[in-house]
């Protein structure tokens, strides 16, 4: 008989985004009739640039004639399109990477989830609590997590709370940890970091010999000045960091998928017998086993983000989005809230009335509003009495939802 992975059976019931679909679906059984607007998971609703969808027919076209055909691409990604990411998100901003530490991917998603596989199951974790589920979900499935204790919490997991009493700055772990997961701006608080703050977390990585794994999915709606688009904007975070990208949100790409995971030379993790073994060719080893590589009209597509069209398409966008971002942000101060993020980040975080709970609240906004939101503890124990909403709604939608918060209020 074959055994199972029983770190599986450790995992919660379903993933966070499922548990809400579910619920969702069964009030729409229950409630036929209801305009629900839904401002949960973080999905667009503008449609890909025009610039995108040129490029991607051009390339079906391709597909189409044999001269122009192309069967299997390389894993790591097409030249033209990491040529174009090096160039236009890393050489403009002082960042030198070669092509070779670059690797295209399907979305984020994936890679943040399988890039623990570089990394012994026994090593220590540590996240910024609430989190993307994914990070610690993925840990759990190769038992790197330990186990819950009945503040659902993971026994190996380091918990670094990011709530309204430190300003949502997490602080340094008290011990030494050996990976890291740092998100910014920050799903789901919407939230940034500084670069003075994010330089404590490299010199922490640098001084402490821990690898950080920075996620910069929503790099593309930083408004301020002040605040990091890259890890590598840090002095030596090329020693210590691994960046992972995605097109998703900032060309609308979630159902496309196409995103990227930059992996420095420098990088390394120890072997039991001391040895630095650098990361990226054990990366590059592993997708030449288990992927394929993003498809071409895919990347295809990607790359004309890149174009001078593509790039004030893409603003446009992210600016509709932005300004959503600030519709909510007043709507629902006016409403009575306390509301973070929605400044640099299409994410809005709002603190639940007082003596609820997320999920309490959560149904509140479903069944008297008919809101779909995210409750915040489905992010971790520090997100407790918070709650998310995105601003990747219609604008028509995003209005409409806060004049009924206000209405309900
Ligand atoms: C979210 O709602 O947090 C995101 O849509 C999740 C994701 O990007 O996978």
């Amino acid at each position: 008989m074959a055994l199972v992975n029983e770190h599986f059976l450790k995992l919660p019931g379903s993933y966070l985004f499922s548990d809400i679909a579910k619920k969702v679906n069964a009030f729409k059984v229950t409630h036929p009739g209801k305009n629900l607007i839904r401002l949960g998971i973080g999905d667009v609703t503008r449609p890909l640039p025009p610039v995108c969808i040129e490029a991607m027919h051009r390339a079906v076209d391709e597909m189409a004639n044999a001269k122009t055909f192309r069967g299997y691409g390389p894993e790591q990604g097409y030249d033209f399109l990491i040529e174009a990411i090096i160039k236009h998100d890393f050489a403009s901003r002082g960042i030198s990477l070669s092509p070779s530490e670059i690797f295209i991917s399907d979305g984020a998603k994936s890679d943040t989830g399988n890039i623990g596989e570089l990394l012994r199951w026994d090593n220590s974790m540590g996240i910024t609590d609430p989190v993307y589920p994914v990070y610690v979900d993925s840990n759990i499935m190769c038992g790197r997590s330990g186990t819950l204790d009945e503040n659902g919490k993971w026994s190996n997991v380091t918990y670094l709370p990011c709530t309204e009493e430190n300003n949502f700055i997490p602080e340094l772990p008290k011990h030494r940890v050996d990976l890291i997961y740092l998100c910014y701006p920050n799903n789901p608080t919407g939230t940034t970091l500084t670069h003075e703050q994010l330089k404590k977390w490299v010199d922490y990585a640098l001084s402490n010999d821990t690898l950080i794994i920075f996620d910069a999915a929503y790099e593309a709606f930083i408004q301020e000045p002040n605040v990091p688009h890259s890890i590598y904007e840090i002095r030596g975070a090329k020693k210590v960091a691994i960046e992972i990208r995605s097109f998703s949100k900032t060309a609308g790409f979630t159902g496309v998928r196409c995103g990227y995971t930059v992996i420095p030379k420098e990088v390394t993790a120890a072997s039991l017998d001391g040895q630095r073994i650098p990361l990226n060719p054990l990366w590059n080893r592993r997708q030449c086993t288990k992927f394929n590589g993003t498809s071409y009209i895919t990347q295809r597509g990607a790359e004309a983000i890149y174009t001078p069209d593509g790039q004030k398409q893409i603003k446009e966008t992210i600016n509709y989005y932005m300004e959503n971002a600030r519709i909510m942000r007043e709507g629902l101060k006016k409403a009575g809230f306390s509301v973070y993020g929605g400044i640099n980040a299409p994410y809005i975080w709002l603190k639940v009335p007082e003596g609820m709970t997320s999920w309490k609240f959560f149904d509140q906004l479903l069944y008297e509003v008919n809101i779909v939101s995210t409750p915040g503890v489905g992010f971790g124990p520090s997100g407790e009495g918070y709650l998310r909403l995105t601003a990747f709604g219609q604008r028509e939608e995003c209005q409409e939802a806060m004049q009924r918060l206000q209405n309900w209020i």
